[in-house]
Order: structure tokens, then sequence, then C-alpha cells
């Protein structure tokens, strides 16, 4: 097919390589859902251990003698169909541990972050303005959350060469603060440290520093972006998303509909034939070694404030007394786990747990499971609902951001038009998430209700086709 644009994308995650949450699932479906208009998707990423290996043999396509205390090459190839450009740079990147520190624990973080991600940054503003050594140059820049909200920025202060920029925000609560005194090591004009520009309350953001030096701002769904206006969901940033509010658009996450999609389970089923659905279930059941005669619930989650987990003690034995039961899959803070791991104690043959990452057991979750539970404080986008809704799995969400974009509450309005796909309670607190668990058990035993929710659910269209038109014409507005 021609090729109508180019757009490199840096990113600190990308699935299947490094992943720890929904961001590495999008930079890793975005190319493959921008193909088909014609746009050609480069992903550029640091050069992880990990990566640095499969990419060994690969084509170099750039060399900067100094990042920050050592060498870099850009390394260009395609693995499984994604072109990939890898930044080797072992000095940055050649480390144990994960994409962001020795361990995810507080303290955890590698000192040297906010260099590690503007090597990265300033590598991509480079290949941007003058285009990678096999002759490859894009027309748009897009930079994803604050690991790459310096390359607008240096793209931006070096010459821009009719390069257009993006910065996708997929979570603003993660800003890249760094120190003020790091405004030249960062190579950062220096007359452009004023609260307009640079300046973040006296220091440096390097989301902030993308978000006022790019051509669009994207959030990954169009609530969360109407959202981030208001200090509550701005987290400080605010008054930059209100200042750019004319460039700031809302273009929601697909998921990957290959790989999250009940009929290439093991066990298959699909709207048609719900039988496998019943299979998986008691399989799980097995697995988990529980007996749930009411909605069997699953919460697929790293464990942070953010997802609301610490709500679950309190909403669970009513949920468990009127029959329910729920398999919890996640890890990340230790007082969440060591909460669910009571939580499991106190219900046993009701609440199963697995403190882990684990992706196939996310999927046995989804094939088997009657409701996927996300009482999210705040979710930019989320997928979890988004693969319950292609299983059947019914979402219970709270209703904020991207959850109360993608789910439509099945309240009697909504049931008797037959548009409801799941259940959604505002605000996140107990007794609103108690009511939603209520009106689950409720439908659940409404048995001819409960089927064409599920069949409602999962005709939705969660793909990526729409929202990849979206970002198409974003590109090709900037192009010229
Ligand atoms: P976030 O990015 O905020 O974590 P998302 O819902 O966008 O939230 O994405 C989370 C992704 O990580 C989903 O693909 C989800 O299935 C996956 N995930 C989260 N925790 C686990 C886990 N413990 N095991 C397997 N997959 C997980
Ligand atoms: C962030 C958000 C999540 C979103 C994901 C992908 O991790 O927390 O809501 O789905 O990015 O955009």
């Amino acid at each position: 097919m021609q090729v109508k644009g180019r757009v490199l994308s840096v990113a600190s995650e990308c699935v299947p390589f490094v992943k720890t949450g929904g961001l590495a699932d999008v930079v890793g479906a975005l190319p493959a859902a921008l193909a088909p208009f014609g746009w050609q998707m480069r992903v550029m990423l640091p050069g992880y251990r990990a990566l640095r290996h499969r990419a060994a043999n690969w084509a170099e396509v750039w060399y900067e003698g100094n990042l920050w205390g050592g060498e870099g090459r850009v390394l260009s190839g395609n693995i499984d169909g994604l072109d990939l450009m890898i930044l080797d740079a072992p000095h940055l990147y050649d480390r144990e541990g994960g994409p962001y520190g020795a361990h995810s624990g507080p303290g955890g973080d590698f000192w040297d972050n906010p260099q590690r991600f503007a090597s990265l940054s300033w590598v991509a503003a480079k290949i941007a303005r003058h285009g990678a050594g096999d002759g490859w140059k894009p027309d748009v820049l897009h930079g994803h959350d604050w690991h790459a909200g310096f390359a607008p920025a240096y793209l931006a202060y070096g010459g821009k060469a009719g390069v257009g920029s993006v910065m996708t925000i997929h979570n603003i609560a993660f800003q890249g603060w760094v120190g003020a005194g790091q405004l030249d090591d960062l190579r950062l004009p220096p007359e452009q440290f004023y609260p307009g520009a640079l300046e973040y309350y006296g220091n440096l953001s390097s989301l902030k520093a993308g978000l006022v030096t790019c051509d669009r701002i994207t959030a990954v769904s169009p609530t969360y972006a109407a959202d981030l206006v208001r200090q509550e969901s701005g987290l400080g940033l605010e008054g930059v998303i209100r200042a750019r509010s004319s460039i700031v658009s809302g273009i929601l996450n697909g998921v990957d509909t290959d790989i999250w999609s009940p009929e290439h389970e093991p066990i298959p089923y699909s709207a048609a034939d719900m039988r496998g659905k019943a299979i998986n279930r008691a399989n799980l059941c097995a697995e988990f070694n529980v007996d749930v005669p009411g909605p069997l619930a699953i919460v697929v989650s790293r464990m942070t404030d953010q997802k609301g987990i610490d709500l679950l003690p309190q909403v669970m034995p009513e949920f468990i007394a009127n029959g329910g039961g729920v398999i919890i899959l996640g890890s990340g803070d230790a007082q969440l786990e060591r909460q669910m791991h009571d939580l499991a104690w106190n219900f046993p043959g009701r609440v199963g747990l697995r403190v882990g990452y684990d992706e196939p057991m996310s999927h046995r979750l989804f094939a088997g499971a009657d409701a996927v539970l996300v009482p999210s404080r705040f979710e930019p986008c989320g997928l979890t609902q988004m693969y319950g809704l292609r299983y059947g799995t019914l979402p219970v969400v709270s209703a904020v951001g991207g959850l109360a974009d993608t789910v439509i509450t099945a309240n009697p309005a909504a049931l008797s038009a037959g548009v409801a796909t799941g259940i959604t309670f505002h605000p996140t607190d107990v007794p609103a998430f108690a009511i939603a668990l209520r009106q689950l058990t409720a439908l659940y035993a409404d048995k001819p209700m409960w089927a064409k929710v599920q069949q409602r659910a999962m005709a939705q269209d969660v793909s990526w086709t729409a929202s990849a038109a979206k970002y198409v014409a974003l590109y090709e507005g900037l192009r010229g």
C-alpha cells in the first residue's frame, strides 16, 4: 500500500516487549491500527536489556556521541510486524530491573530517569528533524506520557523542520518532575524557564514541557480530556490544559481484538454460542477452588490507590452473602496486597487471589467470569472494562474517564431500550459500589435480561478502527 504519512511514536513501553500497564498495549497496537489508512508508524523505545539483545544485528540508523555519559545508537528493525527503533545506550538502559527502576516499590526508581528519558527524547527529536540514516523521515512526532515529554520540546527549540508533534496523556498523575537545577544539564533553553513555558511550580516537568511545546494534545478518552481542565483531574497541569484547550482532544483507546477475543480462547465461545463460557467458568472455579452460586466477579489490575481496590474488603461481605464471589489478579502496593490476602483468608471458597502478573491467567479470568469490577478513583481510559465487554463479562465500573465513555449502565431506561452493557456507579465510594453490586446480583438472577445485556456488550465495537481514523485525521491536520 502507498505510504500516506509517517509517524515516529516515542514511548517507554510497548507490548509484547515491555509492559507495566495499558500504555504498553496502546503503543503496541497503534501501528497495526494505522496501517490500513496508509500511515506508517515506527515505535522508538529505550534499549532495555532484553530488547537490546533482540536488536543486536539490526541496522544502525543513528549515532549520538554524547548522551549523558556515554554514546547511543539507534537500531532499526522489525519484530512480528512491528517497526521498531531501539536506542541502544548501555550506560542508560542495560540494567537489571524494570523500565523505571530496580523495583517498583517506593524509592525503586533509577536516580537518572530524567536523563534516561531525556536521551530517548533528544534522539527522537533529532531523527524527526533530520530523518534516520535509512532515509526514513517522519511527518509527525508522537510522544506518550512524561517519558517522551521532552521530545516535542527539543524539536520545538531546535527547529521543527516541518515536523508536527503530538503528545498523548495516558495518565497525568505521572508528570516527570525534575529539579530546576537540571535545566542546563537537560539541554533546555534557560530563557524558557518561566511559568508560561517550562517552569512548573519552581521546577521542571517533562510532561509539562511536552504539553507546552507540542502541536496537538490528546487524552485517551473524551471524558478524561474534558476532566483534565479541572483541578482534581489535572493534578497541577489543569492550567496548562486550559491554556491549550483549542488543541486538546480525547481519542478513546481500542483493544487488540485478535488477542482479546473469546473465539480465540482455548475453549472458545461467541455471542451466538455461549456454551464455552459455562465450561470456562467451571474450570476457573476449580482452578481457584471457589464455588459461587451468584455472579462470579474478577479484578485484573495494578494494585494502586488509583484503582479503588481498597474498597473491596468493605463491599465484599454483603456481595458474598448474596451469593457472589470474586477472583483477584494483581500486584503492586504492598498494603493493598495484604488487604487482598486477608479478604481471601476470610472468605475461603468465595474469594480467589493470585498476587502477580500473569497474562494467560488474565485471559482465563475474562473467559470464565460473569463480571469484571473496575472501581477506579480516576481512569484515563481503562482497557479491562473493554475486555469485559468483548467477553460478555459485564463491567461494573465507576463512572469516571474512559470507564464512563465505554459502559452504558443497566438502569431501567437503558434496559428497556436494550442498550445497557454493564453497571456504572458514582462516586467511587463504598455506598455507591455496594449499590452497584446489589444491581449486579439482581441482574444476574434475571437470566433472560442478563443474557440480553451480555449480547449487547459483546456487540460493542471496542476495536481500534474508529479511533485510528481519528489519529489519522489529527496527523493529516498537522501536515504542510
Ligand atoms: P493501567 O494502564 O492504568 O494499569 P489499563 O486498564 O489501561 O490500566 O491497562 C492495564 C493492562 O494491564 C490490561 O491489559 C490488563 O489486563 C493488564 N494487567 C494489569 N494487571 C495485570 C496482572 N496482574 N496480570 C495480567 N495482566 C494485568
Ligand atoms: C494509563 C491509564 C489507563 C489507560 C492506559 C492506556 O495507564 O491509567 O486508564 O487505559 O494508560 O492509555
